[in-house]
This record gives structure tokens, sequence and C-alpha cells, in this order.
């Protein structure tokens, strides 16, 4: 009687404990399951999110350039307005900085095809140009490049690309490499003095992107066509006096309208062009004549219009009285001063000042209609 007791109790016993391992054995089996899940489950989501942001970078830079690429000539302001295009969204300083989340399962296709494109971070890549100086031709446009580059945060293409006028066919991916390395942050410049006054330019400016910032430096057009016509007669040796190629028929009562130095100077007509695909706050317009007298304050009113920190100011700049013209230092500290080269700052040969006086009153009212273009009395005479 007493051993069936004891052995009652100890089979009681043995199989409570057998049910509060079981218990225990579930509740570990539980927490262990809970915890693999949360770790999957997070896992996946940085996976997803990383993917994401490459597709992101991806897309950028081929879709502006293939969608520029593309772009039709005969497409207007108005129906870009209309059906807005990449171009539209990118105003940041960095041609390939906009992105849109629609185009993401495109980009999925094409993401092996555009591996090499891939522009992450701040290592340094080309762009293509925020800023473009497009003229005027003979008014200054070297000295303004040379006077902006000395700035940290502008790279510029050393020398002119023409790609809107005369290399348009080769593309954008042609163009693009052409431009200097840049990182985050920077712009990117080219100075062509031609664009300003090639029909096509504007409306291929404006395909590339409609946010491009455009400058042009402006001189008195008599100077200017006296300067362009001094270009010229440095590299043909029996050119012309000056006199006989600006008016028709040897006398001074018909000017040549027709003869490049001194067409170019009619800037009222050539503005007209740009203002048909650029706003007026897009362009800046910096006095040639200025920017000889007071550089700095003319490079100041650059920097504000590009959004750049003042850094470039009068320390940079000295007046070299044998060149009589001012010229820079590289650096504030005044490290390697530098003047532009033989080919600005010409002495320009002596005209009569009867055809000086007659080219002054041919293109008064078109300097007048400049002025009320661009809301600037450059006050020539
Ligand atoms: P001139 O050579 O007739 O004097 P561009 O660079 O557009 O071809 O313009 C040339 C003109 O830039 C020169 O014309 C000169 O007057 C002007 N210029 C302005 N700042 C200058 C500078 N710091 N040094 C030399 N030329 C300068």
């Amino acid at each position: 009687m007493f051993v069936m007791s004891i052995w009652g109790t100890s089979l009681s016993l043995s199989s409570r404990s057998l049910a509060i391992v079981l218990v225990l054995c579930l509740t570990l089996l539980y927490f262990s399951y809970s915890f693999n899940a949360c770790l999957l489950a997070s896992i996946s989501r940085s996976l997803q999110q990383s993917n994401l942001r490459n597709l992101l970078s991806l897309t950028s830079t081929p879709r502006n350039e293939s969608s520029s690429h593309s772009s039709n000539d005969s497409a207007t302001p108005a129906a870009a307005a209309a059906a807005p295009s990449a171009n539209n969204t990118n105003t940041s300083s960095s041609s390939s900085s906009s992105s849109n989340i629609s185009n993401v399962p495109a980009a999925v296709g094409i993401a092996s095809k555009y591996q090499l494109l891939r522009q992450p971070g701040l290592r340094p890549s080309r762009h293509l140009p925020d800023t473009l100086i497009i003229g005027v031709k003979k008014s200054g446009t070297r000295a303004l490049l040379e006077f902006i580059r000395l700035h940290p945060d502008v790279r510029a293409a050393g020398s002119e690309v023409h790609f809107f006028d005369r290399h348009y066919q080769r593309g954008l991916r042609w163009y693009r490499h052409h431009m200097p390395y840049t990182i985050e942050g920077q712009i990117t410049m080219e100075k062509t003095p031609s664009y300003f006054v090639t029909k096509e330019v504007p409306q291929r400016v404006y395909h590339m992107n409609t946010a491009t910032k455009l400058l042009i430096v402006v001189r008195d057009p008599v100077t200017r066509a006296i300067s362009d016509y001094t270009q010229a007669a440095s590299k043909k040796a029996d050119m012309k006096r000056f006199e006989q190629l600006a008016f028709v028929n040897g006398s001074y009562s018909v000017v040549d309208t027709n003869w490049g130095p001194v067409k170019i100077g009619v800037y009222s007509r050539y503005l007209e062009r740009w203002l048909l695909y650029f706003p007026l706050s897009q362009l800046l317009f910096i006095s040639g004549e200025r920017l000889i007298m007071d550089p700095a304050y003319e490079i100041g009113r650059v920097q504000d219009f590009l959004g750049l920190k003042r850094v470039v100011t009068e320390k940079h700049f000295y007046f070299n009285a044998t060149k009589g013209f001012p010229c820079l230092f590289k650096s504030e500290a005044r490290s390697t001063p530098h003047c532009l080269g033989k080919t600005k700052g010409r002495n320009h040969p002596h005209i009569d000042p009867n055809a000086i006086d007659r080219l002054r009153e041919f293109y008064r009212p078109f300097n007048n209609k400049f002025y009320q273009l661009t809301g600037i009395n450059f006050a020539w005479a």
C-alpha cells in the first residue's frame, strides 16, 4: 500500500514537470520565431530603401540627357509649359539633380545599361552647363570668364565649345564630355560669344535646360565694331579700312548692316529672340565698360545672380598700367598675378570721327530699344 502511494506520487510529479518543460519549450519557440521575423523584416526594408536610392540616382543624368537630346526643335516654350519636360524640373545648380519617382519602373529595365553613368555623392563628374556666357563678342567675354572662374564654386570649359551653333548634331553627350569635372554644389559654365547672335541657339539652350542662366556682356556697339574689325585686320594683312567696310558706296550716308561687325551691334534684335524662350530674370547683363573700370563691382553682381557667396572681391584685382587694363590675382593672398593675353586689349586704329558720329546715329534707336528691353540705361553716346 505504502509502495503504491509513493509510485503514484512520483508519477504525478513527473507528468507535471513534463508539462512545465513543454510550456517552456513552446514559449522559447514563440520568442525565437518573433525575433527572426522582426530581423528578416528589417533587413528586407533596408534592402528596398538602398535599391530605391540607387534607382533614383540612376534616373538623374541619363534622363536629362536623353530627354533633351531627343527634343524636337519645333516645340515651343508654351507647349513645354503645358506638358513640362524633365528639363523644366531642373532648377538647381547641378544639372543632374532632379528626379521623378514615376520614372522608377522604367529605370529598372535600363538600370544595368546605365550602370556606368551613375554618379553618386561627391565623386567628381561632368555635367551639362548651368550657366552660359552667350556674348557679345569683343565686349569682354574672356575677362568675365577669367574673373568669375576665380570662384571655387565655378568650373568652366577652357575654350569655346560652340556646341549650340556648330556641333549641335553631336548631341548632349558629346557636349557634356567637353565640360570640366565638378563636385556637388559647383556650377558648370561655358562661354561661346557667337551663341548670342545665332538664330537657332535660344531654342536649343531652352531644350537642354529651361533653367539655364545666361550672362551677356555688352559694350558700346561702335567701339565693339572697331574692336571686331581690329581683330579681323590682325589676321588679314590687306584688309580694307574700317570706314570702307562699315558704309555702302564709300560715303557715310548708308551704313552696311550686312557687315558682321556692324550687324552684331544691333543687340535688341538678338535679345528679342532670347526673350521668346527665357524670362528676363534668367539673363544678367554686364557692362563691358564697367568690367574694365570696376571689375569687382560687376563680378559682385554676377556672384549674386548665380547664388554664390561673394568670394571674388576687389582684393583679386589690380590695374596694370603697362596693359592699361585690370589684371587679377589668382587668390586673395595676392599670389600669381595674371593679365589676359595679347589678343585682349589691342590698340585700335584711328577711325574718322565723322564715321563714328554716323554710326552712333545709326545705333541710337536700337540702343534705346535695348535699354527698354533690359530695363538698364547703358548710356552709350
Ligand atoms: P579690345 O581688344 O578691343 O580692347 P572678348 O573677350 O569678348 O573678345 O572681348 C575683348 C575685349 O575685352 C577687349 O577688347 C577689351 O577691351 C575687353 N576687356 C575687358 N576687360 C579686360 C581685361 N581685364 N583685359 C583685357 N581686355 C579686357
